[in-house]
């Protein structure tokens, strides 16, 4: 059996930083990841990353209090605060650690990192890399972790590619490690260790469309759900503001924050006509933005009828093509659109996972030797909507701080694992699952699925919701998983069975659906990215708190409660910016 003191799940940003913090800790350590490092989903990450450095001098003063207290105002009010201080004070030292590291990020005239203002923040402290930070900052952290891997004095650094985590397991309220499949050879394997970290991304493909890759599904949270991990706060959902009509690429915020306008069919600024964006305008967040762009098209104001111009030809040439080259070549590749000259047409739609894995700052969770950071946890500093900017920075702080925790935890052990019964028993169950899957003769077909569950997400569990639909929403997510117990695979080989990954997936995809309906039903008023038009007033008498489903796994169902916000340095007050 392969043995590992710490493996973590997920080679994107979180991934990488959590695995160089294991072995900077002279701690063994494996990444296990279903697609190469570089492929990873932070490599989509376009606008920036961001850190209270001060560096614009339009900005004025900027501290880590203000970025905290931004990011708190930005969350509506449901981020634990202090780690969301926690957070925003290590935000600088990250910037500088990753400037150490050779990030190319965009440069000021004076050679510093360079600023942009983004959606909610007071000061302008988005650092980027033209509009690819994502990249450069994932490429950098993968140089990193291929010097850790070939020229560490410490103890090893092991990259698994194309190695799909499919279950995690738990025995006696410890973690004992994890099952995974080998793409490229088609096996399936138990694999030892003594603290796991997951890192797994978003579930954005639980709905359709999204600006994730098609590997950021709701498996990587199902599987520590199933395991009995509780999920926190899956009802917030967020859904950027601009992504390309029709596709759903990505039109980054930078795109405002460099001063772009959003303008309705009249060519009106229309956000000046809603109180909660009217002095803030196209910088107010995200989910301001959204919801009053949504309103302009639901209300017979969108452009062509079913979407908003985001214009900005007025920044001139030579700023689109230095600061957002990638938008502009996206929006010619993919709608003939050349930025420069023409407005882009751009609506809301799914971007991310406010929600998921229960962990406190130092990414533990309720089960001894399991961790979670970045997108897939929840710890939750981002609360009911998150700024812009800031999921870049929790993969890093929270990658890191996760990493220190779970190497430290194998450190205080005196004696390494036991017994391996656990995960015999769980290799057993799921080569048992892949065989069903891979000889069923069902009549169902995944992707089917998949495209069902993806419109009625948006459909009735979207930007607005209301009490009908998301009944109906419950119903129809319960027939689709039952639906799902008769799917089939239409090739029965192992090696690289894309059509297994699939229904995997979206297995994962229904379990997620079925917690974020759930939320979304169970709290009865509006705060952040979730809109009740039934009940528009936030409520924080009754709902100041986090929703928390945990899987009974001997009951086989869902089981709620609820966890308190730690508040402490700003009291909640209305938001309007
Ligand atoms: O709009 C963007 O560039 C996205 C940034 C983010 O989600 O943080």
């Amino acid at each position: 059996m392969i043995y590992h003191d710490v493996v973590v799940v997920g080679a994107g940003l979180a991934g990488l930083r959590a695995a160089i913090a294991v072995n900077q800790k002279n701690v063994n350590v494996a990444v296990l990841t279903k697609v190469h490092p570089v492929r990873s989903h932070s490599g989509a990450a376009q606008g920036g990353i961001n850190a209270a450095m001060g560096n614009n001098p339009r900005g004025g003063f900027d501290s880590v209090e203000k970025h905290a207290f931004d990011t708190i105002k930005g969350a509506d009010y449901l981020a634990d605060q202090p780690a969301a201080l926690k957070f925003t004070t290590a935000a600088p030292g990250v910037i500088l650690e990753l400037e150490h590291w050779g990030c190319p990020f965009s440069r000021m005239g004076d050679g510093r990192v360079a600023q942009r203002p983004f959606g909610g923040a007071g000061f302008p402290r988005t650092c980027y890399a033209a509009d690819k930070t994502g990249h450069v900052i994932l490429h950098t952290l993968y140089e990193q972790a291929v010097r850790y891997e070939h020229a560490s004095e410490r103890d090893n650094f092991k990259i698994y590619d194309e190695w799909m985590v499919t279950r995690l397991v738990i025995e006696e309220g410890k973690c004992r490690g994890v099952i995974a499949y080998h793409l490229a050879t088609g096996k399936v394997e138990a694999i030892m260790a003594e603290a796991v970290i997951f890192a797994t991304g978003g579930a954005g493909r639980v709905y359709l469309p999204t600006t994730n890759a098609v590997i950021s599904t709701g498996l990587g949270l199902a599987i520590p759900y199933w395991a009995g991990v509780p999920m926190k706060d899956m009802e917030f959902v967020q859904f950027h503001p601009t992504t390309l009509f029709p596709t759903g690429i990505l039109m980054t915020e930078g795109c405002r924050g460099e001063g772009g306008f959003l303008t309705n069919k009249d060519g009106e600024r229309f956000l000046k006509n809603y109180s909660d964006s009217a002095k803030a305008m196209e910088t107010a967040p995200r989910d301001i933005v959204a919801r009053n762009m949504q309103r302009e098209i639901n209300e017979g104001r969108g452009v062509n009828g079913n979407f908003i111009n985001l214009d900005i030809r007025h920044l001139g040439a030579e700023k689109i093509m230095e600061r957002l080259p990638g938008i502009r070549d996206i929006a010619m590749n993919f709608v003939g659109v050349d930025p420069i000259t023409t407005p882009i047409p751009v609506r809301p739609g799914q971007h991310y996972t406010m929600g998921g894995i229960d962990t406190d700052e130092n990414g533990a969770t309720c089960v001894e030797g399991f961790y979670a950071a970045g997108e897939c946890a929840c710890v939750s500093v981002h609360g009911a909507n998150r700024l812009g900017g800031n999921s870049l920075l929790e993969t890093l702080v929270f990658g890191k701080f996760a990493g220190e925790a779970a190497a430290d935890y194998v450190l205080s052990k005196s004696a390494l694992k036991k017994g391996d019964g656990a995960l015999k028993q769980g290799l057993d169950e799921e080569l048992a699952k892949f065989k069903r899957l891979t000889e069923s003769k069902g009549t169902e077909k995944a992707g089917t699925i998949r495209d069902e569950l993806g419109r009625l997400m948006a459909e009735k569990v979207g930007i607005f919701r209301k009490e009908e639909e998301l009944k109906d929403a419950f119903k129809e997510v319960k027939n689709l998983q039952k639906r799902f117990e008769n799917v089939s695979v239409s090739y029965s080989g192992m090696k690289f069975n894309q059509a297994l990954v699939m229904a995997l997936e979206v297995e994962g995809n229904l379990a997620m659906a079925e917690a974020i309906v759930y939320g979304a039903a169970v709290r009865k008023e509006s705060r952040g990215s979730h809109f009740r038009t039934d009940f528009p007033k936030r409520d924080d008498e009754n709902f100041l708190r986090h929703t928390v489903v945990t899987w009974d796994i001997a009951e086989k169902k869902m089981k709620p409660s609820w966890k308190p916000v730690i508040l402490g340095l700003f009291e909640p007050k209305e938001r309007k910016y």
